[in-house]
């Protein structure tokens, strides 16, 4: 029978055994899927696990906050944070191509990981070999690795994995949708504001630029993106929908009128859709007045951008993200 209490005890069960008495690291994101791997993994084997939290400067408003003290403080475990945030934006600039961005994140995430693993290979203790990773079923299917399915964009958690790489992964969420993933992580105790979190890729914020990734962009697009947040929040809507993307066409400007003069900025899309696994998405259907309150303040409150879009399409044609 599947319950949560099974998946829990199989999964703490097959992650001793995987391990033994050698220690793992596990990169968390912010997401719900690394965090409810990581807990699962703390639950295993405790200390022999360290979490690192590399800080690549493409999150949301106060989520790094979220990682350093509201996850530490549900699981106590042991955790690295890394600013890597120069390093990123070095490697992406000049970059436009979202394939390109995915594989760069990917890849410079790697690095700053076997960077991390070297410092921790250091402290005292037994041999770091494995790397815990949230995949879900769905991204195992979609990246062609269940089924055989064309691979439609290269999905990762904490990046694309190079041929370099030196760890054994841990994934236990393997065989799980979202929403199990959430009861997983509730009966682990996490709190509400990470198990509930919407989905958020590993890529974060740059591939959601549409154009170069820039640092002046990530904070304009941070913006925009909290001013969505709260008021989809505020309204009640965050139970009705799978996630919100909000995507900066940087490359886009259209000709505007603010203040006493005209302006040629940029818009921001909201991508509200309502999904059970992502595998298809609707468009959701968000009352008019909330569309109206989101598009005022993004464009009274946030630098440089004088419209704001809806988009109306479903997956397919159109996948979640932008990018
Ligand atoms: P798409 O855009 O393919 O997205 O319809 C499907 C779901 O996956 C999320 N997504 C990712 N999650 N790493 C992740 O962990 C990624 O590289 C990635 N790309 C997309 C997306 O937000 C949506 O929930």
């Amino acid at each position: 029978d599947w319950t949560t209490g099974n998946v829990i005890e199989e999964q703490v069960a097959a992650i001793r055994e995987q391990v033994g008495d050698r220690r793992a690291i596990c990169g968390l994101s912010g997401g719900v899927d690394s965090a409810v791997a990581a807990a699962l993994v703390q639950k295993a084997i405790g200390s022999q696990l360290t979490c690192v939290y590399v800080d690549h400067g493409l999150m949301r408003k106060g989520e790094t906050e979220q990682v350093e003290k509201d996850f530490v403080a549900a699981t106590g475990v042991q955790l690295k944070v890394v600013d890597a945030q120069e390093r990123f934006l070095k490697a992406l600039a000049g970059v436009s191509d979202p394939e390109e961005k995915r594989k760069i994140i990917g890849r410079e995430f790697i690095r700053v990981f076997e960077q991390a693993q070297l410092e921790i290979m250091q402290e005292d203790g037994p041999e770091v070999a494995f790397l815990v990773q949230g995949t879900l079923y769905p991204d195992v299917v979609e990246s062609g690795g269940g089924t055989g399915t064309a691979n439609i964009k290269s999905h990762h958690n904490v990046g694309g994995l190079p041929d370099d790489i030196e760890f054994e992964l841990v994934e236990p969420l393997r065989q799980l949708f979202k929403d199990e993933v959430r009861m997983v992580g509730q009966e682990l105790g996490l709190p509400d504001e990470i198990v509930q979190r919407q989905p958020f890729p590993g890529p974060g914020l740059g591939i959601r630029i549409v154009g170069e990734v820039t640092k002046e962009r990530l904070d304009l697009l941070r913006e925009a993106d909290a001013i969505a947040r709260e008021e989809l929040t505020a309204a009640g809507l965050d139970r009705d929908i799978w996630q919100c993307p909000v995507v900066l066409l940087a490359d886009v400007r259209s000709v505007g009128v603010q203040g006493d003069g005209r302006t040629y900025g940029h818009p921001i899309v909201l991508r509200p859709v309502s999904s059970e696994d992502a595998m298809t998405a609707d468009w959701s259907r968000l009352p008019y007045d909330v569309l109206s309150k989101i598009s005022i303040r993004i464009t009274n409150e946030v630098k440089d951008v004088n419209r704001v879009v809806l988009d109306v399409t479903s997956k397919p044609p159109g996948t979640i993200e932008w990018e």
